[in-house]
């Protein structure tokens, strides 16, 4: 028989739900907020493929006996109760390293954009204001500026690699847990405190994965660390940064200027100060979802669920232990 495979919602890039049907599997897409619904789908399912923010709790696990793997949509996997994935033997998968390009692109737009007020030029061009202002907006060069990345992994060590070849950039690292090979190899000065980097920042990059320890890891002293004037950029995730700390410091103007692909909370609430803010510029969390880094997700999720079907083990496990204890439904 056909294994099933739930998608709860559809995927970045259809071609994904394709390569499974082109791969023998049955495709149900299931696109609610509803657990219900998603649970009576999961009922005789081998497979579930999630779109974050959807959650995958222990309940819905308790919903899908023959549930063999589950995928996430991208790297985070925090919408996935992976503990009681583990308990029920159920193999979880995420897909590493997607946004290398796309988000080191969308990181230095967001740098070039608030060094060069870019929001500010184009409405003020749009209304005509421009004309009597523009040589005196204070306008920067990305070229020769010391960028500090807080991580350095996929996307950080790509981003370094780019701000060195394309605006000979002096490239600062704070990550606890980077491999030295990485740093010598795309030639990036490696800082063990990270007050001693952000002295030395023009530009802040973030680019760490979320935990426990860097959650809201860059808060006010962080920020007062920097040098005035610096320019704070984040595509990462929303909850490294404190925002009301980054509202301050934008005011007080020791921050030049911020540009954000990504918050906390996401969206921002209606009257949040710092969408009125003239010094910041936003993207509506897009740096990972280009067309290209879609379509490679898509194929990364279907590879990655055929595999686990076939019992065999698939590139990015997140929870391998989950196929090694008495309750393995590794097939
Ligand atoms: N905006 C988007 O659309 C989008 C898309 C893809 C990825 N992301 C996010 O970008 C970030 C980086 O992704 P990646 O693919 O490079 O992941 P990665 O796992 O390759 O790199 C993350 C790095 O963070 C480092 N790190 C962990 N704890 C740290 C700490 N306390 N201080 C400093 N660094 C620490 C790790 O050592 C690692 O090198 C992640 O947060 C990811 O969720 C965003």
């Amino acid at each position: 028989m056909a294994p099933k495979v739930v998608c709860w919602r559809r995927m970045y890039d259809p071609s994904g739900h394709d390569l499974l049907r082109d791969a023998g599997a049955e495709v149900l897409v299931v696109d609610t907020t509803d657990a219900q619904e998603v649970a009576a789908a999961l009922k005789d399912a081998d497979a579930l493929w999630v779109r974050t923010p959807e959650r995958v709790t222990s309940d819905l696990l308790d919903a899908a006996d023959g549930l063999v793997v589950v995928s996430t949509s991208g790297f985070g996997t925090d919408n996935v109760d992976i503990q009681a994935a583990t308990e029920r033997g159920i193999l979880v998968v995420n897909h590493q390293g997607f946004g290398r390009v796309s988000v080191a692109e969308h990181s230095i737009m967001l740098m070039l954009a608030a060094l060069k007020k870019l929001i500010w030029c184009d409405q003020a061009t749009r209304d005509g204001s421009a004309w009597t202002e523009r040589s005196a907006m204070g306008i920067y060069e990305l070229e020769a500026k010391t960028v500090g990345l807080v991580g350095l992994g996929y996307i950080g060590a790509e981003l370094a690699r780019k701000l060195h070849l394309g605006f000979r950039c002096r490239v600062l690292a704070y990550d606890p847990y980077v491999n030295p090979r990485l740093s010598y190899a795309v030639d990036v000065e490696v800082h063990d405190d990270l007050e001693t980097m952000l002295a030395a920042c023009q530009v802040l990059c973030l680019c760490a994965e979320l935990t426990d320890q860097t959650r809201f890891m860059i808060g006010s002293k962080e920020l007062a660390a920097l040098p005035k004037g610096a320019v704070v950029v984040n595509a990462a995730r929303g909850e490294l940064l404190d925002l009301d700390a980054l509202v301050a410091a934008l005011d007080s103007g020791h921050v030049a200027a911020a540009g954000l692909d990504v918050v906390s909370p996401e969206p921002l609430p209606d009257g949040h100060p710092l969408l009125g803010h003239p010094n910041t510029v936003f993207t509506p969390h897009t740096a990972g979802v280009t067309a290209e880094a879609s379509a490679k997700l898509s194929q990364s999720a279907a590879d990655q669920i055929m595999t686990a079907l076939r019992g065999e083990h698939p590139r990015f496990p997140v929870n391998p232990e989950a196929w090694d204890g008495p309750a393995s439904r590794r097939p």
